[in-house]
């Protein structure tokens, strides 16, 4: 782990007033498909909350849901206390949101891209060149400020929507898939910048991510999300540790089965469906993508499809965030 890893990872997050984000029975259907299916969610203020999940999980439709790019049709959604349905300007106004999508423009500068994102976000006129140049600095883009977009690299290109997002301040920073596609020095980057800008405002991060490693060193919690549910939470460390007991237990016949439950300071657990990871006392200490595979019932190894044919392998593999410009 790295020291920003540590310094992240150590930071208690702040415990008083509303939850950073709270969703309560979310619910949102594409015509027939049920893409998200009931979640529960309490992101605390100031913390990195990593959401996992396999393609098809559901994650981004929940993502859209809580930014209110799409209605909440059932459940109840609330950031900082503002409700997703009935206050939607003053979620809005919170939020900071890097869409899994490319949301840079390849034609304009970076300075450019950042001052569009200024003037949506209505910051006063006379603000806005200082914040811009002081979230392209934050970011480590000020040399390539007056540059186009489209001669960026893939991490350049997500540091940039990281600066547009960041571009209004948010209470509640909110990133879909950041660092798909980077080369392990690029996400290293990505993070080292979210890390300093997240330490230095204080601001609740949401993150998306297929990466475990990045998980396991930068979120202090994590939900497993699977087809439209959330099958466990906890600390990554949480998560495995229950699992290595459930994997104790599961390799005992006179085992107790509350070996595999949540303890009081256990990670949450709903419905496991998978196989069990790891079979007997003398398994290696499981890993984060044993415990998704446990819960989650798929691999994140490519050897299991989810239910859309893809796998997190597949989406290593073919994302390229630095193609997706010019
Ligand atoms: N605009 C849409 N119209 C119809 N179905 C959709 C739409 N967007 C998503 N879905 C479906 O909803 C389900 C959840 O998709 P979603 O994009 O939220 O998953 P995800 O967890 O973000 O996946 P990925 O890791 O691939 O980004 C999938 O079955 C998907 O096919
Ligand atoms: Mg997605």
């Amino acid at each position: 782990m790295t020291a920003t890893g540590q310094a992240q990872r150590h930071r208690p997050p702040g415990t008083t007033g509303p939850g950073a984000l709270r969703c309560t029975g979310l619910r949102y259907s594409f015509g027939s498909t049920r893409a998200v299916d009931g979640v529960d969610l309490d992101v605390r203020p100031g913390e990195v909350f990593g959401l996992l999940g396999p393609n098809g999980a559901g994650k981004t439709t929940a993502i859209r849901v809580i930014t209110t790019l799409l209605p909440v049709p059932a459940g109840m959604v609330e950031v900082f206390g503002h409700d997703c349905a009935r206050e939607r300007m003053a979620v809005r106004r919170l939020l900071g949101y890097v869409p899994q999508q490319l949301s840079a423009d390849s034609g304009l500068t970076g300075r450019e891209n950042v001052a569009l994102f200024a003037r949506v976000f209505d910051i006063p006129r006379r603000e806005r060149a200082d914040r811009v140049d002081a979230v392209l600095a934050a970011v480590g883009l000020t040399e390539s400020a007056d540059r186009l977009a489209g001669t960026y690299s893939g991490g350049m290109v997500r540091r940039l929507e990281l600066a547009q997002a960041l571009v209004s301040a948010p209470r509640l920073l909110i990133l879909d898939e950041p660092t798909i596609g980077l080369d392990p020095i690029a996400r290293t980057s990505v993070w080292e910048h979210i890390t300093r800008v997240r330490v230095a405002t204080g601001m609740t991060v949401l993150v998306t991510t297929h990466y475990m490693d990045e998980a396991e060193q930068y979120c202090d919690r994590v939900a497993l999300m699977h087809r439209g549910r959330i099958r466990a939470v906890g600390t990554p460390e949480e998560l495995r540790t229950g699992l290595g007991r459930a994997a104790l237990a599961a390799g005992q016949t006179a085992a107790d089965p509350s070996a595999a439950e949540p303890s009081a300071t256990g990670p949450t657990v709903t419905e496991p469906t998978g196989p069990a990871g790891p079979t007997g006392p003398t398994a290696t200490a499981p890993t984060l993508e044993d415990v998704f595979r446990h819960y989650a019932g798929s691999g994140l190894d490519g050897r299991e499809s989810t239910e859309d044919g893809g796998d997190f392998s597949d989406v290593r593999r073919t994302r390229r965030t630095a193609s997706r410009v010019g």
